[in-house]
């Protein structure tokens, strides 16, 4: 007899209906460079990004999730990147605060959306803190990536804000200078069972790597081509998976263990560094 897997790969995988904020990208462009993948020389379509982005919010609407907007603002062009702007769980909103000082303004935005919003429990961080950039809720533990955007102090600051244990992972590839660029969650921690995650591997330290080993056992682990198509920065609602097309065996591997792939286009986003995650809060409560 052998025992059973931690988790059959053909268990039934049950959507949740989410809220998620997102900023069109009116004003989107490639004007500074703050990570690898901007290349401020190369043309960039406004227009695109904005088709891209509209196709995501229409996919996430069809799959029966709420989307609120923001005012996209000029003169900012990385606003589109939502995620970067706020951790919401349970209500309590914890804030922003950029490293690059082009993007700094975009906090204040996302704060008074709250307070618009009737949010009163919001705490804008200390620290420099990109939010669900490099802050990922998984259901029982708040995941925070470090190394090149958010400060290891923002890790304990989100711990006392939240409320929640959080688990720090250090980022060592320029390129995935974002947790929510090597990782991303399936299905939320349930009472007993941790959370269903996917990543890859050579983003993190070594023992980073070993404590994702130990935690999430049964991860699915990516390919070097599905994490350099920014395929890692995927959008689950536990069941539907919104997903960069280009990344094929990551795709493959979701299906086989129950989740229905959206394979979207970003192919004018990703000249920022963005995918469908980056585009994408979620709000908690
Ligand atoms: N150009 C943006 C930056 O470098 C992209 C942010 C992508 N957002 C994300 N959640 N990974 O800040």
């Amino acid at each position: 007899m052998t025992s059973a897997p931690v988790r059959q790969p053909t268990a039934a995988r049950v959507a949740t209906a989410r809220r998620y904020l997102m900023c069109e990208p009116t004003h989107f462009a490639v004007e500074y460079s703050i990570n690898p993948w901007m290349d401020p020389t190369r043309p960039v379509s406004t227009a695109a990004a904005i088709a891209e982005w509209t196709v995501l919010k229409d996919t996430y609407e069809r799959l029966g999730h709420r989307v609120d907007t923001i005012e996209p603002q000029p003169g900012l062009p990385d606003m589109v990147f939502a995620a970067n702007s706020g951790t919401v769980v349970d209500g309590v909103v914890l804030g922003a605060r950029f490293r690059a000082p082009q993007r700094t303004a975009e906090a204040d935005f996302y704060r008074t959306w709250f307070l618009d919003h009737g949010y009163r429990d919001i705490v804008m961080p200390t620290k420099t803190n990109e939010a669900e950039g490099d802050l990922v809720w998984t259901g029982d533990l708040l995941l925070a990536g470090t190394g090149f955007r958010t400060d290891p102090g923002a890790h304990a600051e989100a711990q006392e804000v939240l409320g929640v244990p959080v688990v720090s992972l250090q980022l060592v590839n320029p390129r995935y200078y974002h947790l929510d660029v090597a990782l991303f969650v399936l299905t939320e921690a349930t009472p007993g069972s941790r959370a269903h995650i996917a990543y890859y591997p050579a983003a993190f330290s070594p023992g980073t790597q070993r404590l994702l080993r130990r935690l999430y056992p049964d991860a699915i682990l990516a390919t070097e081509e599905d994490a350099a198509c920014l395929g890692l920065n995927a959008v689950s609602d536990g069941r539907n998976v919104v997903i960069p097309k280009e990344a094929t065996a990551l795709t493959a591997a979701i299906a086989t263990h129950g989740y229905t792939p959206h394979p979207i286009n970003i192919t004018e986003l990703r000249k920022s560094g963005g995918g469908p995650k980056c585009c994408t809060m979620e709000i908690r409560g």
